[in-house]
C-alpha cells in the first residue's frame, strides 16, 4: 500500500483517483492550496495517469506538498514494471518555487523509500542532456551518470541522459 512519506520541508502524499479526478475538474483538494502555477501540464498529465491506472502505483505518484502552509509545489512519482528490480523516477516543481532545494529534499527522501522496499535494486531518472537544473537535483540527491541517448519527440532528436542509484546490498549472513 502506498503511503506518504516525510521529506523535511515537504510531505510526499500519494495522489489517488478522486482527487485527481478533482483536480481535473478544476477542484482542490480539502485543507490544501496550490502554488502560483500550479496545477502544471505536467500536473494535469499526472493527474490523468492516475485516473487512467488500475490501482494506485506502488511508488505514487505524489504530491509534493510544503508542510509550513500545505502548499501543493509539484509532484513526483517512481514507476516499477512488474516483476522489474528498477524503479524510474520523474519529478516537477513548478516554476515560481524553484531555487529552493525543493526538488533536491523530495527526490532524495523518494529514492531512500523506493531503495529499501524489498525487491528494489535500482532507481533510475532520465532528463534532457541541457536541462542543468533537473541534472544538478539528481547529482545532489546522491545518483550518478550513467548512460545517454537519443529519442525522438514531435519529430525532432532529443538528447536524454539518465541517472542511477543503488540499493546498498546487505551482508549475506552465514
Ligand atoms: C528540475 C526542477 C525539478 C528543479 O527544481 P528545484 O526545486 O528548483 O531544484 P533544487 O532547488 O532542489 O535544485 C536546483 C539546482 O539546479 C541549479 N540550477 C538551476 N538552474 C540552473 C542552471 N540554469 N544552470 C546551472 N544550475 C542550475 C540550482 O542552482 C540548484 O543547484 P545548487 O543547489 O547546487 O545551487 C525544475 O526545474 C522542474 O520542475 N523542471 C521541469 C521537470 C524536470 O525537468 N524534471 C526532471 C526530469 S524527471
Amino acid at each position: 500500500m502506498v503511503s506518504q512519506i516525510d521529506a523535511d520541508r515537504l510531505v510526499l502524499a500519494p495522489i489517488f483517483r478522486p482527487v485527481a479526478r478533482m483536480l481535473l475538474d478544476g477542484g482542490i483538494p480539502k485543507a490544501l492550496n496550490f502554488a502560483p502555477g500550479y496545477p502544471s501540464r505536467f500536473s494535469l498529465e499526472v493527474m490523468e495517469a492516475v485516473v487512467d491506472a488500475q490501482e494506485p502505483g506502488r511508488f505514487g505518484p505524489y504530491f509534493i506538498v510544503r508542510k509550513a502552509d500545505g502548499t501543493i509545489i509539484g509532484e513526483i512519482g517512481c514507476s516499477v514494471e512488474e516483476a522489474s528490480d528498477t524503479g524510474y523516477i520523474g519529478y516537477t516543481v513548478v516554476e515560481p518555487c524553484w531555487g529552493h532545494g525543493y526538488a533536491t529534499e523530495a527526490l532524495r527522501a523518494l529514492l531512500a523509500h523506493v531503495l529499501d522496499a524489498p525487491g528494489i535494486r535500482r532507481v533510475v531518472a532520465e532528463t534532457m542532456v541541457e536541462h542543468v537544473a533537473s541534472r544538478r537535483v539528481m547529482e545532489k540527491a546522491g545518483m550518478r551518470q550513467c548512460g545517454a541517448r537519443i529519442d525522438v519527440e514531435n519529430g525532432e532528436p532529443v538528447e536524454l541522459v539518465s541517472y542511477e542509484a543503488l540499493a546498498t546490498t546487505q551482508p549475506e549472513a552465514h
